[in-house]
């Protein structure tokens, strides 16, 4: 039997953490559970795959959905409903901080976590000159650094139980380079190449690394990165590049967005395939409209191929991109489509 409980004395946990949703502060997990960690649970792709899992039919997933702003936890307790306190704890964790992580962890009972769930990330969109060092050092932080931590601290007792799963939300950005997303970008390849290293050491010991690779979301990710967008003053870039930001890549953007979205459902019941399956990938992109994208990269590893597409499709077909990655999907091999998870 697993039990969620408070870690009462004895080992790494300062300050004591209660989790929320527990009653009389110790959660039950039967028998055959597998006890799943989700980081960046207050909105978006994390929430919808907590709750995905914690409403499994079968009931085989005991959800800890964790924040770092536990204030902001209405949302998912009201798509929660009345799994709330059953099938999902909720547990404070900022994964920028090593303290919060290790009171996190140390508050799971045996630090036992089956599977856990590296979903938590921030955006960084625009001319490069005019985004601080400091900026660009906070996405890392989160996006990389963050998981990192994580992995860090779970790893040991997966390995030592020789069994375990770390998934980890990346981005279609973790494999192919997108403009003006240059920091985002970098952040998610720096995942995709630590994860690629990690996999094949924690194979030996039975454990398995997961990418989910995403194209856009409809989420509070993409509304955040805009509200951002219209505050910035682009202060050190040139006219012309502030030109081709707001004039060309942003209206692209906003119509991939539109013509191409999934949405955090979409992701969460790719998410649930994978960890179901008896094999799991290391690659899944989620959205077969991308396939053709990444098949660019591997077509040609000059890099001309993705670079002279983009930078036609951008520059010299702008509005029309959409229906230029359509053209391309039908071009391209379909033995290509492998490579995704549909979810359905
Ligand atoms: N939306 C897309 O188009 C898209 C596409 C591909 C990949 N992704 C990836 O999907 C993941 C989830 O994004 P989303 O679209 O669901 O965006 P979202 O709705 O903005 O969710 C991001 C989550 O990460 C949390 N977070 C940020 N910094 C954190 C920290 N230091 N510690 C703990 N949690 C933190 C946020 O918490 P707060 O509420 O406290 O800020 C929020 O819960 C990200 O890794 C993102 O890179 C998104």
């Amino acid at each position: 039997m697993i039990r969620f409980s408070l870690v009462k004395s004895g080992n790494r946990s300062k300050p004591e953490q209660r989790p929320s949703g527990a009653q009389s502060g110790e959660i039950m997990a039967s028998s055959g559970h597998k006890v799943v960690l989700i980081t960046g649970c207050s909105s978006g792709i994390g929430l919808r795959i907590a709750v995905t899992l914690a409403r499994d039919e079968k009931k085989r997933y005991h959800v800890i959905a964790t924040m770092r702003d536990l204030k902001k936890k209405d949302k998912l307790v009201e798509a929660a409903g009345d799994v709330f306190g059953k099938t999902l704890t909720l547990l404070p964790l900022d994964v920028c901080s090593d303290e919060s992580v290790q009171t996190c962890i140390n508050s799971v009972k045996d630090r036992h976590i089956d599977i856990l769930i590296n979903n938590a990330g921030v955006g960084l969109l625009g001319p490069l000159e005019s985004i601080s060092i400091e900026d660009m050092k906070r996405v890392f932080e989160t996006n990389f650094f963050g998981v990192v931590r994580m992995i860090k601290e779970v790893m040991p007792d997966m390995k030592k139980r020789r069994s375990g799963h770390i998934v980890v939300m990346s981005s279609v950005m973790g494999l192919q380079g997108v403009v003006f997303n240059d920091v985002y970008t970098a952040s998610k390849f720096a995942m995709e190449g630590f994860c690629e290293s990690m996999a094949v050491q924690l194979m030996k010991f039975n454990v398995r690394v997961s990418m989910i690779e995403p194209g856009p979301v409809h989420t509070e990710f993409e509304t955040k990165m805009m509200d951002d967008v219209a505050k910035m003053e682009y202060p050190g870039a040139d006219a012309d590049t502030v030109r081709y930001f707001k004039d060309v890549y942003l209206p692209s953007s906003i119509d991939i967005f539109e013509a191409m979205g999934q949405t955090p459902e979409d992701v969460a019941k790719c998410t649930k395939k994978v960890i179901e399956s008896s094999s799991p990938r290391f690659r899944n992109l989620t959205n077969s409209l991308y396939t053709p994208i990444v098949a660019l990269k591997y077509a040609d590893e000059t890099g001309g191929l993705s670079v002279n597409t983009f930078y036609n499709l951008l520059f010299n077909f702008g509005p029309l991109m959409h229906i230029t990655m359509s053209i391309l999907k039908c071009l391209t091999c379909s033995c290509l489509r492998r490579r995704t998870i549909s979810p359905n």
